[in-house]
């Protein structure tokens, strides 16, 4: 056996290999131990196993997502993400360290950014390759799991959506809601930027507090003040940006003020029930000639990515744009993770700290 750059000698024999499957459909809430199993009899063999013209990485990051309840379903149902297979470990975007590399353009010790396993270590084969992409930090300072963060895919929502549908005048009144969340915190502050009054709404008090550091102008607590009587008293709202669905994005439409744009990025009141929501204000959308607007973030990829990256990473590195991270030290319990994203009780971006950036 030839000895791997990057590998000592103490890993040259099989080693546990922790693994979150997907265990069961759920029919409300995901559980953990119910509908994900953390696996701990899965071993590997990180000088040996074969790569096939890929990589081996170890895990340092994962991120947590609403979305990833979609993925938890009967995979006959069609939808924009392919379904998680029961059995089979969850995926989602991460960060890994390379541990080994058969392919010219990956190098031992960089690191790697992807829609990667819900496993310690994993190899990336050839063919899967084009999923992932080398990335080196922009700044020293910003951890690792900002790039699936404010810096990744829910950074990237904010803005690309917000560039392509908000339409934003100076002066204009915007609604935020899940305004403390990995996308509406970069919301809020990209509403700002171009100067319009803010409303954001979240779940708690400490929410609020981090909306107002945001620079938010009216930040509430939905638990405990009337979206309704908020958005009388400091509406019109010019721009809704929907991050629930709901009771609050009818509550949206009864104050929405005449050629309104409602960027639609998520229903997340949706997301574990089979109930609609009886909508009352609906034809607000009639009368108030509102333009709503669904998307998937990675629509608008090749017309927004590149000034994502020129305009996103300075301002997080100078401090201008804030962002805050819920975070859950080990992947044994991500399932607890993703359960918390769905009630609701995460108190900001959710990530996986999985391991340290070490060989
Ligand atoms: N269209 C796209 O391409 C795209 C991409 C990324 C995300 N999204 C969507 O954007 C939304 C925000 O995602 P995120 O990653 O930024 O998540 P997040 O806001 O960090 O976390 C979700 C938050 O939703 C709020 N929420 C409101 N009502 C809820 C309810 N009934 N049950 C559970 N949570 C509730 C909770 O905050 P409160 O305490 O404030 O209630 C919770 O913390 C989600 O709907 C997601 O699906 C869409």
């Amino acid at each position: 056996m030839t000895s791997q750059p990057g590998l000592t000698s103490t890993t040259m024999s099989p080693i546990p290999n922790g693994t979150l499957l997907f265990n069961e459909i759920p029919e409300g809430y995901p559980e953990p131990g119910k509908t994900t199993v953390y696996d701990t009899t899965q071993t590997i063999d990180l000088g040996n196993i074969p790569l096939n013209g890929g990589i081996l990485i170890k895990t340092l990051v994962l991120s947590v997502d609403p979305y990833l309840r979609g993925k938890m379903r009967d995979p006959a149902i069609k939808s924009y993400s392919a379904p998680f297979l029961i059995g089979q470990p969850l995926t989602n975007h991460g960060v890994g360290l390379v541990l080994r590399s058969e392919n010219p353009d990956i190098k031992v010790g960089e690191h790697i950014t992807g829609v990667i396993s819900f496993q310690q270590y994993s190899v990336i084969t050839a063919l899967k390759l084009s999923t992932v992409s080398v990335i080196a930090k922009t700044e020293e300072s910003i951890p690792w799991s900002a790039y699936i963060g404010v810096l990744g895919m829910p950074g990237r929502t904010a803005f690309y959506a917000w560039r392509e549908y908000s339409k934003a005048k100076k002066g204009e009144v915007a609604f935020v809601s899940a305004g403390a969340g990995a996308v509406g915190s970069m919301v809020v502050q990209l509403a700002k930027l171009d100067g319009l009054k803010v409303i954001a709404s979240a779940g708690s008090d400490e929410k609020v507090k981090f909306m107002e550091q945001l620079g938010a102008d009216v930040a509430f607590n939905y638990k405990k003040v009337d979206t309704v009587s908020v958005l009388k008293k400091e509406g019109p709202i010019d721009i809704y940006w929907d991050n629930v669905g709901g009771a609050t994005l009818d509550a949206a439409f009864g104050s929405a003020n005449v050629h309104a744009r409602f960027v639609e990025c998520g229903m997340i009141t949706t997301y574990n029930s089979k109930e609609g929501y009886p909508f009352k204000n609906i034809f607000e959308i009639v009368s108030k000639r509102i333009t709503i607007n669904g998307f998937i973030v990675w629509d608008w990829t090749d017309k927004w990515e590149d000034e994502f990256y020129r305009v996103v990473p300075k301002k997080i590195a100078s401090g201008e744009f804030k962002y805050s991270e819920d975070i859950t030290n080990g992947l044994e319990h991500a399932g607890e993770a993703i359960r918390r994203i769905q009630t609701g009780q995460n108190i900001a971006k959710s990530v996986v700290l999985v391991a340290e950036d070490k060989q």
